[in-house]
């Protein structure tokens, strides 16, 4: 059942659940082992081992150099966090924003840090929109005007100060080291740099090699971002969003033609919020709240298919149950969805089972639902790159944390003297409500653009839980996000180790456009064949889709693994 309101779903009820009423002793004893913490799964059995998943081997290095420093699972987030900005800087960064999902093993406390960017003050409804009313190509995409205000600062600064345990400055010391000695780029930042080529030359030229696509190898060396990322150190809070940094960040902004002020970046704040939470059967699960779709839409699917025992079903019978699923999680996800500060949002009824088993019963067994037949809105955003990491340390804490900037390398502009590569998240706005855009999305009125909202996302960080063991994970991807951490989490269930669920070959529905989507491997015509005859329409995507980053801790056993998605090259390390 998908509440947020929910207890902590733990081993102790179940345990006692199943045991018979006597023999009595057998009960004080289990009783005993609870209290002095030697029963599997109580917080007083910690794990074995520490583990960091992340998208690139220098920020899982970092994040396991602050665990040895005498830092926790927080702090390593912080390091890993900031490392990412400095060594995949087309996927995240300080001029972004992000969502950290936290569980404090001491007390059980989970929460959310939302670190979401905001539409600037001066932004408003049709600002990307020309006279007649059309989208302009590239302008919520491309430079200045396309950025929110960033969150990613803010949350570090949170995220140190309120659960860490080590100063800032000591958990962002690997990251300011790497922006300033320079780090040799991949294969994978040559590519998307080759693919923003034109904006970084207008707007980023330091990701360029003279102007070019640098070769794999060249050293990337950032001491703006360096100077930055120390002055956050200094100053906390404040070092970015008042004072030098600020000031430069919006003399550039406005230099360039955008909207920002300084009221933006003083007034910008993190909020931390209640996660959906909710149990099918056995799984339980912690995933991203609002302004993220991702644990809503994850609740529903789940709850849709709460009744379905899916690995009693024929292949073609359970992917057509899992499209139908997807098909009517994500209409909803346009419809309703956006910052619940901005707009009311029917949690409750997206959340609820009985709402699901309705939706559950207008799914033909055999036939496809064509998108069109559903009450009619909107398609979702979807993006080329973001990063995610996971990360659990020896007490128990864990920190699933997904960040974003959207595109590759975001809007392509740096404002100067900052270092600070900044975000194109605005493009996640609906840019006009009911009608695609030049990129055949749509959106509506509850997604679109209004002064300080916060722009609706997919990024679903999430944690599962099984009775007996814990998984940490989650991947960038823009609107799969949410399906692929779904395809993990039935994995999961399952009994499925870490290395199997990022590899799973993944498959996609989001409504609209009405087809279902599969990665080049993932299926054979025999798999696609009985969709088909049931109306689906089925397309072999181009490309495979996400980088996804696990780790999980299995009490029972007293073992911890973690993978990263062979689709990326990320480094998952266990210590
Ligand atoms: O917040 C969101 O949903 C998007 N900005 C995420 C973009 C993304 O994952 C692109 N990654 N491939």
């Amino acid at each position: 059942m998908a509440t947020t309101q929910r207890p902590r779903p733990g081993p102790l009820p179940s345990l006692f659940r199943n045991l018979p009423p006597r023999p009595l002793r057998l009960r004080h004893l289990l009783a005993l082992l609870l209290i002095l913490g030697l029963a599997p799964g109580t917080r007083a059995a910690p794990p074995p081992a520490a583990a960091i998943a992340s998208a690139h081997p220098e920020a899982t290095r970092a994040g396991h150099a602050t665990l040895a420093a005498g830092g926790n699972a927080f702090d390593a987030a912080v390091a890993v966090s900031a490392a990412l900005a400095v060594v995949e800087p087309y996927g995240s960064g300080l001029g972004g924003g992000g969502f950290w999902l936290l569980h404090r093993a001491a007390d059980g406390h989970e929460v959310m840090v939302d670190g979401r960017e905001r539409a600037p003050l001066a932004a408003h409804r049709d600002m990307y929109l020309d006279a007649a009313g059309e989208p302009i190509p590239g302008r919520s995409i491309t430079g200045p005007l396309a950025a929110g205000i960033p969150g990613t600062p803010a949350a570090l600064v949170h995220l140190a100060t309120h659960y860490g345990r080590l100063p800032l400055a000591q958990s962002l010391a690997p990251a300011i080291r790497l922006a300033r000695a320079g780090v040799a780029v991949d294969a994978t930042y040559v590519r998307l740099a080759g693919f923003r080529r034109d904006a970084l030359r207008a707007g980023a030229s330091l990701f360029l090699d003279a102007g070019a696509v640098p070769e794999p190898g060249w050293s990337l060396r950032q001491p703006e971002l360096a100077a930055t990322l120390e002055r956050l150190a200094e100053a906390g809070h404040d070092g970015f969003y008042r004072g030098p940094v600020a000031r430069a960040l919006v003399a550039g902004v406005r230099a360039a033609g955008g909207l920002w002020s300084d009221e933006d970046l003083a007034g910008y704040r993190v909020v931390e919020r209640a996660p959906v939470r909710g149990r099918v059967g056995r799984l339980a699960y912690t995933a991203a709240a609002l302004p993220s779709s991702g644990g809503i839409v994850l609740a529903q699917i789940l709850n849709i298919l709460a009744e379905d025992r899916l690995d009693r079903l024929a292949e073609a019978d359970r992917d057509h149950l899992l499209v139908e699923a997807m098909r009517r999680a994500y209409r909803d996800r346009a419809d309703h969805l956006g910052d619940p500060d901005f707009v009311p949002v029917p949690v409750a009824r997206l959340l609820s089972r009985d709402y699901a088993a309705g939706l559950r019963a207008g799914i033909h067994p055999q036939r496809a639902t064509p998108s069109a037949w559903l009450p009619g809105v909107a398609d979702t955003p979807t993006g080329a790159d973001t990063t995610h990491f996971s990360i659990l340390d020896r007490d128990g804490n864990r920190v699933a944390a997904t960040m974003s900037l959207n595109y590759p390398f975001g809007s392509g502009f740096v404002p100067p003297g900052t270092g600070v590569l900044l975000n194109d998240e605005m493009d996640d706005f609906s840019l006009r409500p009911g009608v695609p855009n030049v990129y055949g999305l749509v959106g509506n009125a509850a997604n679109a653009i209004a002064p300080g909202k916060r722009m609706l996302s997919s990024m679903t960080p999430a944690f599962f839980d099984d009775g007996d063991r814990v998984a940490i994970l989650g991947t960038p991807g823009g609107s799969r996000i949410i399906t692929m951490v779904l395809l993990a989490a039935l994995e999961f269930r399952r009994g499925s180790d870490a290395a199997t669920l990022v590899g799973l070959p993944r498959f996609h529905h989001q409504y609209l456009p009405d087809r279902i989507e599969f990665e080049p491997a993932a299926w054979n015509e025999a798999r696609v064949q009985p969709l088909q005859q049931r109306g689906h329409e089925v397309v072999r995507a181009e490309r495979t889709w996400g980088n996804m980053q696990a780790v999980i801790w299995d009490r029972t056993r007293g073992r911890v693994e973690a993978a990263s998605d062979p689709r990326g090259g990320g480094l998952a390390e266990v210590r």
